[in-house]
């Protein structure tokens, strides 16, 4: 397997912790949120009722596999950042002609593992060739790649862009282009905006699936990077913000209290809240010129049955 993994759980998170919270708007880096317990609890998250995302989108990846696959075309790479377990990139799959690599890129070795020994057994001809590594940090694809002139096209499906704030965004849309070259393909699922409060309820589930999910981050820095957070006096909150069209997570604290992180201490103020996640909403129009400015023309969209989702499919110049 080709590694180019950052030491997830070394200095440079210790680094980013410090100087998150070192911030007069307090905030934890957004991917520190999946770990293996953090991943499972996501994976709950999308079985819950309330958290509409993955439902919407994985019927529209089931009602128009064919049409995507269609315009994807033959004999192209697939590179999909954060695949986690694997389980969109399983609607296409079937229906892609002659596929000529699949580029798994996720920063957890043991899912990453175990989903390219799954894709070997459902999908015995198809060539994985899985990537070690932080989507954030430049992305190296494998050397057998580069002298072969296949279409490649990025696979983004569960609006994980909308992680990024708007110009975070057009960055990593850059990264993509120069990753899939000119006439490179990107698939890519985006959350829609809506009635704030579904998007609240998505957010902030009354069955505490969520907080547990915001709160395990908490757990994690004591354990890796010797953090004392007291979780009784810290709680999970949610809120559609309207003027910057994002759902945000905080962990708000209930007390005035002092925190030590490794060897730094944090005051935090009654009240006052650490940002740990922005989840950006956008309607079709304005993901399609976020998206031009990195040079990506439109070339089709579809929502599911109730408009809450849409998947997109780009090419670059
Ligand atoms: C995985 C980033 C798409 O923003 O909807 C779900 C993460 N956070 N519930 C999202 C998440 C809280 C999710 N993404």
């Amino acid at each position: 397997m080709i590694e180019n993994v950052e030491h997830v759980a070394g200095t440079s998170v210790l680094r980013e912790v410090l100087a998150g919270l070192s911030k007069c708007q307090k905030s934890l880096p957004t991917k520190l949120l999946y770990d293996k317990r953090g991943s499972e609890i996501f994976e709950k998250i999308c079985l819950l009722k309330e958290y509409y995302p993955t439902r919407a989108e994985t019927e529209i990846l089931k009602t128009h596999s064919n049409e995507i696959s269609s315009l994807i075309g033959k004999e192209v790479i697939i590179i999909e950042p954060g695949s986690g377990a694997g389980d969109k990139i399983r609607y296409l799959l079937p229906h892609l002609v002659d596929p000529a690599g699949y580029v798994p890129i996720e920063i957890s070795r043991d899912i990453l593992l175990r989903m390219t020994e799954e894709l070997h057994e459902e999908f015995p001809t198809l060539d994985v060739m899985p990537l070690c590594a932080d989507f954030n940090q430049e992305i190296n694809l494998p050397h057998q790649l580069d002298t072969k002139n296949y279409k490649k096209v990025v696979f983004f499906p569960g609006s994980t862009i909308g992680n990024f704030g708007q110009q975070d965004a057009v960055n990593f849309l850059k990264k993509i282009g120069r990753i899939i070259g000119s006439g490179g393909g990107l698939v890519i699922g985006v959350d829609l905006k809506k009635n704030p409060e579904l998007l609240k309820n998505a957010y902030d589930d009354p069955h505490g699936v969520t907080a547990d999910f915001n709160m395990n981050l908490l757990e994690r820095l004591n354990r890796e990077i010797s953090a004392n957070f007291n979780l009784d006096n810290f709680k999970h909150e949610a809120f559609y913000n309207e003027d910057l069209g994002r759902v945000e997570m905080h962990l708000v604290s209930k007390i005035s209290q002092l925190i030590r992180v490794n060897e730094t201490i944090f005051r935090f103020k009654e009240g006052e809240s650490i940002h740990t996640e922005s989840s950006y909403k956008y309607n079709v129009d304005e993901f399609a010129e976020l998206c031009a400015k990195a040079k990506f023309s439109l070339k089709s969209t579809w929502k599911d049955s109730q408009n809450l989702f849409c998947v997109f499919y780009f090419e670059w110049e």
